[in-house]
Formats: structure tokens, sequence, C-alpha cells
């Protein structure tokens, strides 16, 4: 099985100039979600996610040789231009993780500089864009040092598995407009260990698509992914669950391949609202839909109903609401959300996001 160990990535450190790697990286939103894990992070079904655009992370990795001979990795973290040591330590424990695939880390002084485009309390899961432009970091160090990852196929596919490795979701945000992350026969050379680019697999509409996000409350979500996760391993309806996501992958597949926006809206709103009732149905059952978030599901389905306007919502594991919807109805919608749904959401605040066009580095 692929895992990119490789003993022989050391340097000689007296010809190492230091230097500094920028990425910035985005988030991203599954359609078809991942719930359920086992291994290293691999998922018990496939997924495929749209990849966002303002919801980013940019992180600096600055690197210099180490003037002693000390083995653990040497870590200066700053988040928002302050020290963050709960954060420090998450990431040191990564690097700790991945030091088999990149063993020159523990010959280096590394300092880690980043900070999201989001606010840090909008309840927005960040570790999808954070993993995954550590991970371009990383892979892009590897590069500099040993010219090894010049064929960007392979680039990204590393990459995506790195990011895999710190967060399941990351591994999806290396590609631009879309991806798709997870073993099926759906798709070739699909695999649980990284993320395939599904750009040239859709319909244009879907690179022009938008994902307003509705906050209908910033709080830190009392139950988090790693134990929501783990919820699905004696879940009584997981192999049901399962086996729905991969039926849905292909009807998913199709519908983006043609550009049928009522087909997508479907599968988009019941894989949300599967993934909430697969929390309330588990053991012990949780709930983090608010009520705000049941308002805004109907009033979004009401506008629908009346307008006929393709617009469709998705959920994270979270409150919040994602609206989603072609480009080209931006300002009808623009009205809509203002009147409609800005006053359910928390400080009446939104935030505008869109399908783009993957990490960069700066
Ligand atoms: O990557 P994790 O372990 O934070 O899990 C993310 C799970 C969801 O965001 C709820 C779904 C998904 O596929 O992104």
């Amino acid at each position: 099985m692929l895992d990119y160990k490789n003993p022989g990535l050391v340097v000689e450190t007296a010809k190492v100039e230091p230097g500094e790697i920028t990425w910035r990286s985005p988030a991203n939103l599954a359609i078809i979600k991942y719930w359920g894990k086992h291994g290293v992070q691999l998922p018990r079904n496939p997924s495929l996610s749209l990849t966002l655009s303002s919801s980013f992370t940019d992180m600096l990795l600055a690197y210099k040789p180490k003037e002693t001979g000390e083995r653990d990795i040497a870590l200066d973290f700053f988040f928002h231009q302050e020290p963050n040591g709960p954060f420090r330590e998450k990431v040191l424990k990564f690097l700790e993780s991945v030091a088999d695939i990149f063993p020159f880390l523990r010959q280096l002084d590394l300092t880690v500089k980043t900070g999201n485009s989001f606010p840090h309390s909008a309840g927005i899961a960040s570790s999808a864009s954070a993993m995954s432009a550590l991970a371009l970091c990383l892979c892009s160090l590897e590069h500099e040092l040993f010219e090894t990852l010049e064929d960007d196929g392979e680039f990204d596919r590393k990459s995506s598995f790195v990011a895999r490795l710190g967060s399941g979701s990351a591994c999806r945000s290396i590609f631009p407009v879309a991806a798709f992350w997870g073993a099926s026969g759906q798709v070739h050379d699909s695999s649980d260990l990284y993320a395939l680019p599904m750009a040239d697999e859709i319909h244009p509409v879907f690179k022009e698509f938008h994902d307003d996000i509705l906050i209908v409350s910033s709080e830190a979500k009392q139950v988090s992914s790693r134990v929501g996760h783990s919820l699905m391993e004696h879940h009584p309806f997981a192999d049901t669950r399962y086996a729905d996501a991969r039926r849905k992958i292909h009807f998913l597949l199709q519908a983006m391949k043609k550009g049928d926006l009522e087909t997508f809206g479907q599968i988009a709103e019941s894989e949300a609202l599967t993934l909430h009732a697969l929390m309330m149905s588990g053991n012990p059952s949780y709930v983090l839909l608010k009520p705000n978030t049941l308002e805004m599901i109907e009033r979004v389905r009401r506008y629908r109903e009346e307008t006929k306007h393709p617009i469709c919502f998705s959920l994270d594991a979270g409150p919040n609401l994602h609206l989603l919807y072609p480009g080209e109805i931006i300002h009808e919608v623009r009205v809509f959300v203002d009147e409609e749904l800005m006053p359910l959401c928390e400080k009446e605040s939104y935030l505008e996001d869109w399908v783009g066009e993957g990490p960069v580095q700066i």
C-alpha cells in the first residue's frame, strides 16, 4: 500500500540555505459527506466536494538547518501573529506523525505563521484549509530540498495523501473546483488514500457556483468531528448509510456531468440532513442544528417552490447553513438572503463564498 515513507529524504545540514514557503489553501464543502472512518483517516464511503474560494488559510513555513543534532521536531508557531500553544501542539503532533515521510523535518528549525480569511469563531471548520495548506508547504519543502516532486500530478497526489493524515476532508482541498475521495468503481483511479481532481468531469455551471455561509451560531460545537466519526462505528444505521452514500455518488456524478441542478439539489439536501440524522440517531445522540437552521431550511424550500430558482442548501457538522446556487441568479438570491435569511443569522452575518481554483503558492 502506498505510504510515502522514505528514510532517504535527509539533508546535509551544512548545505541547506534558510528559506520559506507560503501556501494559501481553501476550505471545501462536501456534497456527499464523509462520516465514519477507520484506520488512519480512511473513509467508510467515498465523498465529493466543491472547493471554496474566500474561506482559506494562509500558511508560511520558514526553515533553517538545526545547529544541534537534536532529533525532536523544533517548531515555533504563530496564529494571526500571536503564539498559540494549543494549535502549536496539534501541528507538532501532526509533524511528528509524518516524520517518516519527511525525515528532514527533524534536521531543521521550523517556524509556522498562519491565519484564516474567515473570522476565527465563525463556526466554520478550518481543519481542511489549514491541514491542506500545511501538507502543501511540506511537499514544496521536500521539492525545494530534493527536487522529487517535479510532476504536478505526483505533487498533488502526495499533498492530498499527507493532508488526509491531518484531517480526512483536507485531502479534497488540494484540487480546483471539485474533488472526489474514496475508492469507488464509479471513478477511475479513485482511492481511500488521496483525493482526485474532478473539474474536468463536471458541467461548467458548477464552476460558477456560489456558497453563502449563513452563520446561525459561531459557538464551538459541543461534539467534535473526531467523536462524531467514532460514533459511527457502532451506529445502528452505519451499513445502510455507507451503502446509501455509494448509491448517491452514482446519481450525483451523473447530475454534475449533465448540469442537472434539480438532482444535484435533492442529493445535497438529503446528504446534509442525513449527516445530522446520523448524529441524532447515534448513541449517545446529539443535535447540532438550531431552531434558526430549521427556519432557514423552510424558507429556502419555500423560496425555491415559489420562484423555481435552482437553489439548495447543505450543512457541515454544525448549525450554519450553506446556500448553494449558480452565479447567474446571484442578484435575485442576494435580495432573498438579505431580506429573509440574514435576520436569522447571528449578528446578521454571513460569508459569501464560491467555487474556486484551489490552493495557490504565494
Ligand atoms: O475531516 P474531518 O475529520 O474534520 O471530517 C469532516 C466531516 C464533514 O465535514 C462533516 C463531512 C465532509 O466530508 O467534509
